[in-house]
């Protein structure tokens, strides 16, 4: 509502100005405008420096015009005025400063209507030296000086810094050219002081010199503080030690007095005047002691170094055996390395183990004896004497388990010349297990298995034929003897080689109805698998698992059918199929049968010659008759 309301009557009130309606008999025209500065852009500090801002103005009426100059400097509104003389307009700068430095600019309204000037830079250099002043050139420590600076003639935004040698003490922004600032100086002694300034001008700044060097003198106060230590030297752990912090020489009307004592961070004690601290001196406690007072921004403090003699050192629990087996004997022994023999008899020292409801009994003297306990377990041990008690580090003891009596086995086939396994595992055992196969009790190979999941596997390889060799493995993961296997005995197995098919009777003997024996033989390690087949068939004759190299096969009552070529293939376990040579077998005629035909042939031959003979006795009577010549042979 409220930005409409305002754009709303902004446009009316521009439509119904009066200069608007008579715009069009306007009675003047402003031609330009142009702004100067003199003497120049470029002036030194103190020079009187003009701005000149002249209005070229043509006008056809009488009365003079009321013109209103403004006058910017970096963009802000310095000065304004409103003037009904046609001359030109003056801003004067009287003793410019570098304050005035910036850009100016002039602007002229008649009647609404405006116009301004470009934009001129007047640059003024030359800043005043600054001055120091302090109201006390000797000071007591703790006290604050009061100390002013000035910039004479300066303007503007100035900031003042006071320095004591090239540390800044104090930093202050004002707007006028003069200020007084208090601080206190940190020790007692001369110090050099001296102040400088700054003045803002856009876009930077500008610094001056150095002001005049004072010198102040800090008056050091008689007040010290006094530390106190009781005793002082050949400390032992467990003596008592008084510690004093006061003060010497406090001034009359003190009333912000502090001391402290301390050591290292550790803040033991505090107090107005005083502050005391007793303590049993342990040997952590060797080091400083800090008596300090604090009297306003006085402050002083006094040490003392303290050298804490151990009575004993922190004890060691160590162990023995270093590897200990579950539930084998071992000792825990609790001993301080060094004593102070001075101060201390060895029968002093008192050992005992941590926590106390042990199964290791005190054997005196620091050792502890007992079994292991079968899992792992924790202990410290604390040394004691002259009501000072140490602890040594834990000690972590992690029981062995035996290694258990390994299994011994072949992993695959023991072939001959053919690389094969033997594996050798126990079931528990703490790692690492030294695994060490024997060959006919002599140790031939060690695997040690330091992982778990680990195998200890064997690599043999036999090289003669028909040799058999007795295994076993011991399985070791202490300093004790080992566990050992029980033995196998490993035969490698032969490739089969050598097939022998052997035919009984004789090739030329075998006829129908009588039996023929097939012998198949090979050479090589049984169990061995023979098959028999005769040609032209897929399925064996016969198959068998042979305990020995050899096997035989009769086919009983031959017959003609059963002719053809006979073979045998033969495998084992070291997986080869041989194949023996192929033997023809022809089975031959019955021997009846044959004398059967003989007997045809022969009574056929009679007949023939029967007939011949009469043939020839009728031809003598009949010589026409010729019978066929084939008629022989179909008998
Ligand atoms: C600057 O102006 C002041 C005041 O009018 C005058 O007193 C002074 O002498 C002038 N300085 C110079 C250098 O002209
Ligand atoms: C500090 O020790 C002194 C001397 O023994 C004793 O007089 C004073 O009371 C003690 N002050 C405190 C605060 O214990
Ligand atoms: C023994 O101490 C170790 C570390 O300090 C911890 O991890 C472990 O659990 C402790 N064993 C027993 C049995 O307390
Ligand atoms: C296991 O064998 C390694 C190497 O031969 C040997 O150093 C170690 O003492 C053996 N460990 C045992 C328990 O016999
Ligand atoms: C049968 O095997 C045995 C044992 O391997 C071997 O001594 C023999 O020579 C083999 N026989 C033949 C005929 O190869
Ligand atoms: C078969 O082999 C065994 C053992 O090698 C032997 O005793 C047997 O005489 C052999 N038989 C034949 C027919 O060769």
């Amino acid at each position: 509502m409220g930005p409409l309301l305002l754009l709303t009557s902004t446009l009316l009130s521009s439509y119904l100005h009066p200069w608007r309606v008579v715009d069009a008999q306007k009675s003047f025209t402003i031609r330009g405008i142009t702004l100067s500065v003199e003497p120049s852009t470029d002036v030194t500090r103190d020079t009187n420096v003009t701005i000149r801002c002249q209005a070229i103005v043509s006008s056809s009426g009488h009365q003079p015009l009321s013109r209103e100059y403004t006058i910017y400097k970096d963009g802000i509104v310095v000065y304004t005025k409103t003037s009904s003389s046609s001359e030109d307009f003056l801003y004067q700068l009287y003793n410019a400063r570098v304050s005035n430095t910036g850009k100016y600019m002039c602007k002229v309204t008649i009647e609404g209507e405006q116009r301004q000037s470009e934009t001129k830079k007047l640059t003024v250099t030359g800043l005043s030296p600054p001055h120091l002043h302090i109201n006390n050139g000797v000071i007591s420590e703790g006290e604050e000086l009061t100390a002013s600076c000035t910039a004479p003639g300066e303007t503007g935004s100035i900031i003042f810094y006071f320095y004591e040698g090239s540390k800044e003490k104090r930093e202050e922004r004002v707007n006028t050219n003069h200020v007084e600032v208090s601080f206190p100086l940190s020790s007692s002694g001369i110090h050099k002081l001296y102040c400088v300034y700054t003045i803002l001008i856009t876009p930077d700044s500008i610094w001056s010199e150095k002001s005049n060097s004072v010198t102040v003198t800090v008056r050091e106060l008689p007040i010290t503080p006094v530390l106190e230590i009781f005793p002082l030297q050949d400390i032992y752990e467990g003596d008592r030690l008084d510690i004093f912090c006061t003060v010497k020489n406090v001034p009359r009307n003190t009333n912000n007095l502090d001391v402290y004592l301390s050591q290292g961070d550790q803040l033991l004690s505090s107090g107005i005047t005083e502050a005391n601290h007793s303590m049993t001196a342990l040997a952590k406690d060797s080091g400083e002691f800090e008596c300090r007072l604090q009297m306003g921004h006085v402050v002083k403090p006094v040490s003392k170094k303290v050298s804490v003699t151990e009575l004993f050192s922190v004890p060691t629990l160590t162990m023995s055996p270093a590897e200990v087996f579950q539930k084998e004997p071992m000792t825990l022994t609790c001993r301080s390395e060094s004593f102070a023999s001075e101060r201390l008899r060895r029968e002093e020292l008192t050992y005992s183990l941590d926590p106390p409801e042990s199964f290791l009994i005190p054997r005196g003297n620091g050792e502890f004896s007992g079994k292991a306990l079968p899992y792992e377990f924790n202990y410290t041990c604390t040394a004691q004497a002259k009501g000072i008690v140490k602890h040594s580090k834990t000690l972590t003891v992690h029981p062995r388990v035996s290694v258990s009596t390994p299994r011994i086995s072949v992993v695959g086939k023991a072939v001959l010349g053919r690389p094969f396994q033997i594996r050798c595992e126990s079931d528990f055992g703490s790692l690492p297990i030294n695994y060490t196969l024997l060959e006919n009790y002599d140790p031939l190979h060690t695997v040690i298995v330091k992982q778990p999941g680990q195998q200890a596997l064997f690599i043999v390889t036999f090289r003669h034929p028909g040799k058999t060799s007795k295994y076993m493995c011991e399985a070791k993961n202490s300093h004790k003897d080992g566990k050992l296997s029980e033995t196998v005995d490993i035969t490698a197995i032969e490739p089969l080689s050598q097939p022998l098919l052997t035919i009984i009777p004789t090739l030329s003997e075998i006829a129908e109805g009588t039996n023929l024996l097939l012998i198949c033989s090979v050479k090589g390690t049984p169990p061995v698998t023979f098959k028999i087949y005769r040609d032209g068939r897929d399925q064996p004759l016969f198959t068998t698992n042979s305990y020995d190299n050899n096997t035989s096969f009769e086919i009983r009552d031959l017959s003609k059918e059963d002719s053809g070529k006979y073979y045998f293939e033969a495998f084992n376990p070291a997986n080869n199929v041989i194949s023996s040579e192929h033997i023809h077998v022809e089975v031959q005629l019955a021997m009846w049968k044959k004398v059967v035909i003989g007997g045809f042939c022969l009574l056929a031959v009679s007949v023939l010659v029967v007939v011949l003979a009469l043939f020839f006795k009728s031809k003598r009577g009949r010589e026409t008759y010729s019978p066929p010549a084939t008629q022989a042979s179909h008998v």
